[in-house]
């Protein structure tokens, strides 16, 4: 593994022995979006599992570019644990033919721009290939197959207390960038048809915002916008009046939610994947950013001069997870660590 802070996670997450990972000795994976941040660091986590609990755990990892993938891999390469599916999702049918135990479907659009200028292309791959992914669930009878939702889904809930699962807001229809929040809608939606209708063991996580080790140095969302402004002591630049309020959650946190909802979570059924503690205004993790991680050379600046980006409106919600935690997950990190943790890893490269 190339980075020490990447490894001291998931060395220190698997020590402490929060999941039951020998329930995925011998068993096969398929796991979409792998060269994502998500999608890899659940593959770095099985692969570092082989290694020292020698679980024999095959991997097969749904990429859609090959050079990106040898190039994230390139360290664990070859290990014949790990074979690539190369899948334009949504648009490729899927034919793999040997047997799959468990499924992580994490592969989506995650960009703004492209949701906002692709919407065609974005509910395309959210629809068609979870539709696809879900079939392949179905004729490979797998032990469970987690579908990687959002907290996007709820829009904009106008309600004071937390929000819990069975919480839902308003999704402008009218919006471009509501192809994400409205595809992400129908894929659980098939999630529950496929369940109902088939029987398929199948959960969605409805993700808050995810951040740590493990970002590629390409990501562009707000929090990796936010570190790479400290690191150079730059300013840190809002597009927005940053009052929407944020849900964050560690990588390391979401990936455990992860392994606990495939073994213990209840079939048909939505969980939301957040730190209760990791919320606030995206204003006040700018200043929070600035402050601490920028040797007092960063400023927090607003310009909204810019065209529409293509920004989730404003939100002011905060996501409950004593769901999730009723099945003996919990959160560690909280938001300073996250970006303590993430700066650190960004610095050693
Ligand atoms: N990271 C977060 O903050 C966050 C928050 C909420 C939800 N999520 C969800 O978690 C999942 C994983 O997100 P991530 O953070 O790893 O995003 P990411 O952008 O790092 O990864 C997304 C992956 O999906 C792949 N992909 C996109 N379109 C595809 C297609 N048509 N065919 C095949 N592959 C395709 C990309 O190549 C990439 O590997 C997504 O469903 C995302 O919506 C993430």
């Amino acid at each position: 593994m190339e980075n020490d802070i990447l490894r001291d996670d998931i060395a220190s997450f698997i020590k402490e022995g929060q999941i039951e990972f020998t329930k995925f000795a011998n068993k096969v994976f398929f796991i979409t979006g792998a060269t994502g941040l998500i999608g890899s660091l659940t593959i770095r986590t099985l692969l570092y599992l082989n290694k020292v609990e020698k679980l024999n755990i095959k991997i097969i990892a749904g990429i859609r570019n090959e050079e990106k993938a040898e190039k994230i891999y390139r360290s664990y390469l070859p290990d014949k644990a790990l074979s690539f599916y190369k899948v334009n999702l949504g648009v490729d049918k899927i034919d793999i033919t040997g047997k799959i135990d468990f499924i992580i479907h994490a592969a989506s659009t995650t960009s703004s721009k492209v949701m906002i200028n692709n919407p065609v292309e974005t509910i395309r791959t959210a629809v068609g290939g979870t539709r696809d992914v879900l079939e392949l669930a179905r004729k490979n009878n797998i032990e469970s197959m987690l579908y990687i939702s959002s907290m996007e889904i709820y829009g904009q809930v106008f309600k004071k207390n937390k929000i819990l699962e069975s919480d839902l807001g308003y999704i402008d229809l009218t919006n471009p960038r509501s192809s994400y929040s409205e595809g992400k809608r129908m894929c659980e939606m098939l999630c529950t048809a496929y369940y109902t209708q088939y029987g398929l063991n199948v959960i969605a996580a409805r993700l808050a915002q995810t951040f740590g080790p493990g970002i590629l140095p390409t990501e562009n969302r707000v929090f990796a916008q936010f570190a790479k402004s400290a690191i150079k002591g730059e300013d840190i630049v809002l597009h927005t009046r940053g009052l929407s309020e944020g849900n964050y959650i560690y990588t390391m946190d979401a990936i455990s939610a992860i392994f606990v909802l495939l073994l213990k979570g209840k079939n048909g059924e939505a969980y939301n994947v957040s730190n209760e503690n990791n919320h606030t205004t995206i204003r006040n993790m700018a200043k929070m950013v600035a402050e601490e991680f920028s040797g007092g050379k960063s400023r927090v600046v607003v310009d909204i001069s810019e065209v529409n980006w293509g920004y989730a409106p404003d939100v002011k919600m905060w996501l409950d997870n004593s769901k999730l935690k009723s099945l003996g997950w919990r959160a560690d990190i909280g938001l300073r660590e996250s970006y303590n943790r993430m700066i650190m890893y960004m610095k050693q490269g």
